[in-house]
C-alpha cells in the first residue's frame, strides 16, 4: 500500500526523519509512537506530499486523506460545507454531486454529527470538531488515512468515542498511520507500532510485544 524508502529530511541544519525506511501493507492499521519533537508529524506530512523529501522516495498505491491535529476546519463554513467542500469541488454533474451529498449525510449520521450540520466550528466541542475532521478526511474516500494526535485534546469520554470510531473504520479495512505520543491509546488501535526516536525507527513490533512497549520507551527516551 505504502512503501517508504530511504527518506531523509531536513529543516535548515536540522536534520528531522533520517534514512527511514517503512512499508505499510493494505488494511494495516500502523502506529507511529514517540515524544513530542520526534518527527511523526514530519514523516505523515511527507507521505501526504505536504512537505517535500530531501531524498529517498515515497510511493502509495491510492489516495491519502489527512486528519490534521488541530482540525484546520473552515470558520466561516458550517459543519455540512466543511465535510462537502472538497468533493463538491471535484464532483463534476448533478449525479456526482447527489453522490456526495449522500456520502457527506451518511457520514454525519454515523459520527452522530447530523444533528449539528448547521453549526459552525466555534460552536462545537473539541471531541465533535474531530468528527467533523474525521468525516472530512472520510468523504474523499482515502485508501491510506494519515491521523496525526487524533486524541489530543479529547476527555475520556470523548477518547473512547473516537478509539471506538478507529476500530470501525479498522473493521473496513481503512489502512491507517495514526500518530501519537500516547502509547497506551496507540496500543488499543494498532496492528504494529513504530517508535520514531531521533527521526529513525528505533522499535518495529507487532502486537506480541505490545506489553514490552513501557519498558522499550523508557529506555529509549529515558
Ligand atoms: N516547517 C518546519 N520548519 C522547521 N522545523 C520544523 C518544521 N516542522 C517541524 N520542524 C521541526 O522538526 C522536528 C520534528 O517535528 P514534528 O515532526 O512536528 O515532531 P512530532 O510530530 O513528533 O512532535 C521538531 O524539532 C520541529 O521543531
Ligand atoms: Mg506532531
Amino acid at each position: 500500500m505504502l512503501t517508504i524508502d530511504h527518506v531523509c529530511k531536513t529543516f535548515g541544519t536540522h536534520t528531522v526523519l533520517r534514512d527511514v525506511c517503512l512499508q505499510i501493507d493494505r488494511g494495516c492499521v500502523l502506529g507511529l509512537a514517540g515524544p513530542s519533537g520526534e518527527g511523526k508529524s514530519t514523516l505523515l506530512r511527507c507521505i501526504q506530499g505536504l512537505e517535500t523529501v530531501d531524498s529517498g522516495s515515497i510511493t502509495c498505491a491510492g489516495r491519502v486523506g489527512f486528519m490534521f491535529q488541530d482540525f484546520q476546519l473552515f470558520p466561516h463554513m458550517s459543519v455540512l460545507e466543511n465535510v462537502l467542500y472538497a468533493p463538491l469541488l471535484r464532483a463534476k454533474g448533478k449525479i456526482a454531486q447527489k453522490t456526495c451529498m449522500e456520502k457527506g449525510e451518511e457520514l454525519l449520521k454515523h459520527l452522530d454529527m447530523w444533528g449539528l450540520r448547521n453549526r459552525y466550528p466555534q460552536q462545537l466541542s473539541g471531541g465533535q470538531k474531530q468528527r467533523v475532521a474525521l468525516a472530512r478526511s472520510l468523504v474523499l474516500n482515502p485508501d491510506l488515512l494519515l491521523c496525526d494526535e487524533p486524541t489530543s485534546g479529547l476527555d475520556v469520554a470523548m477518547l473512547s468515542d473516537v478509539v471506538a470510531l478507529l476500530h470501525s473504520l479498522r473493521e473496513e479495512h481503512t489502512t491507517m498511520a495514526i500518530a501519537s505520543h500516547d502509547l497506551s491509546f496507540l496500543v488499543q488501535i494498532s496492528d504494529r507500532i513504530i517508535i520514531l526516536r531521533r527521526g529513525c525507527i528505533a522499535a518495529d513490533i507487532g502486537p506480541e510485544r505490545f506489553g514490552d512497549l513501557p519498558q522499550l520507551a523508557s529506555s529509549l527516551f529515558g
